[in-house]
């Protein structure tokens, strides 16, 4: 993997092979024996297919325009021109309806560039439903009646959204805690999707993130604790099996709160990178690639001005670090302060 597109840092390779949703005992391999219980037979289950897609199986054939923000080294993980870590399970839907499948579910890691908070973490799971036959009335019954399944507690609702790959679509979304949180995207696999895999319509599909049904099924306050290999998270899961009721699924057990610190740091921009969106995840990636432990818990965009004599832009980030194993010294985070600052320097963004 020598390409010079190839923006993979060795971090994620380590990352890839841990299978979670292949963990009968961790909270997202849980999440999924349900939603694959709970939609019954008659759906075939794909969940080793390679994570390593073509950019036609991720993008083209999902009607994803060329130059679509998505597609950008900044949001997407690529291999090499042609190859990219998919960044969502839709991109085997073409390929299978193509060979035959009508009913199925696919199930596996993902993969994005983007901000670091307590939801958002580059590598994570999806579970993608897809059934020929099936009308707009039945997807939205299927996925409504499987939000009130996962969350009987909780009140759901239908919104209208956007997707390239449907029409129409539709975002389902749980009021939890008082914030309405989008959980699932789906909607009517578009015409021409079924056309190229010479299907006849109608068809419909889901898309749905393992780690976020996990978080409120479970009460787990912070993504990061899935790749927690620490016994007092991993123990927390064993003994639920497939099919457990969600209205007994336990709730986290913090076994303490550190406290947490935070270091702000300040630059001029380089002028290439003037969109937010490009520094928020290029300063994500950064501290990722470094901070090696996890122990960062957020980077946060805090200002932004542009200088009015010399229109330089300068832009402050907040990076918040806490452990949930223990509390953090001064010196290791320090040393990972000055990584961090050294890099941003070496990549052309200019402290202040
Ligand atoms: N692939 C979308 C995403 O990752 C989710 C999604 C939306 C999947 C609509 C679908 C769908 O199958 O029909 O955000």
């Amino acid at each position: 993997m020598t390409d010079k597109l190839n923006n993979i840092p060795g971090y994620i390779d380590r990352l890839r092979g841990r299978n979670l949703h292949l963990n009968q005992q961790h909270p997202v391999g849980l999440v999924k024996l349900t939603v694959e219980s709970w939609l019954g037979h008659g759906f075939e289950h794909f969940d080793r297919l390679d994570p390593v897609v073509s950019v036609a199986q991720n993008f083209d054939s999902l009607l994803i325009p060329p130059e679509h923000v998505c597609r950008r080294t900044s949001d997407t993980f690529w291999v090499d021109s042609d190859h990219v870590l998919r960044t969502h399970t839709s991109a085997h839907q073409a390929e299978l309806l193509a060979g035959g499948h009508r009913q199925f579910l696919i199930t596996g890691d993902c993969f994005r560039r983007d901000e670091i908070d307590a939801r958002h973490y580059p590598v994570f799971h999806q579970i993608e439903g897809v059934r020929v036959g099936g009308s707009a009335d039945d997807l939205l019954a299927t996925v409504t009646g499987l939000m009130g399944f996962l969350f009987p507690d909780c009140e759901s609702r239908v919104t209208d959204s956007y997707f390239p790959f449907t029409d129409p679509s539709w975002e389902i979304e749980i009021l939890h805690e008082g914030r309405w949180i989008e959980v699932l995207g789906c909607g009517m696999v578009h015409k021409q999707i079924l056309q190229n895999a010479v299907v006849e319509g109608p068809a419909w599909a889901f898309g749905v993130g393992l780690e976020r049904l996990a978080m409120i099924l479970f009460g787990i306050p912070d993504i990061r604790l899935m790749w927690s290999e620490d016994p007092r998270f991993s123990g927390q899961w064993i003994g639920l099996h497939a099919g457990f009721d969600p209205k007994q699924a336990p709730k986290f057990q913090p076994w303490s709160v550190f406290p947490a610190t935070t270091r702000d740091v300040t630059f001029w921009v380089p002028e290439a990178d003037i969109d937010p969106v490009i520094t928020i995840n290029n300063v994500a990636g950064i501290v990722r690639e470094i901070d090696l432990g996890g122990l960062v818990e957020s980077v946060e965009m805090v200002d932004q001005f542009r200088h009015p004599k010399t229109g330089r832009v300068s832009m402050s980030f907040r990076i918040q670090y806490r452990s949930w194993e223990r509390t953090l010294v001064n010196g290791e985070i320090n040393e990972i302060q000055t990584e961090i600052r050294s890099r941003l320097n070496g990549d052309g963004y200019v402290l202040r």
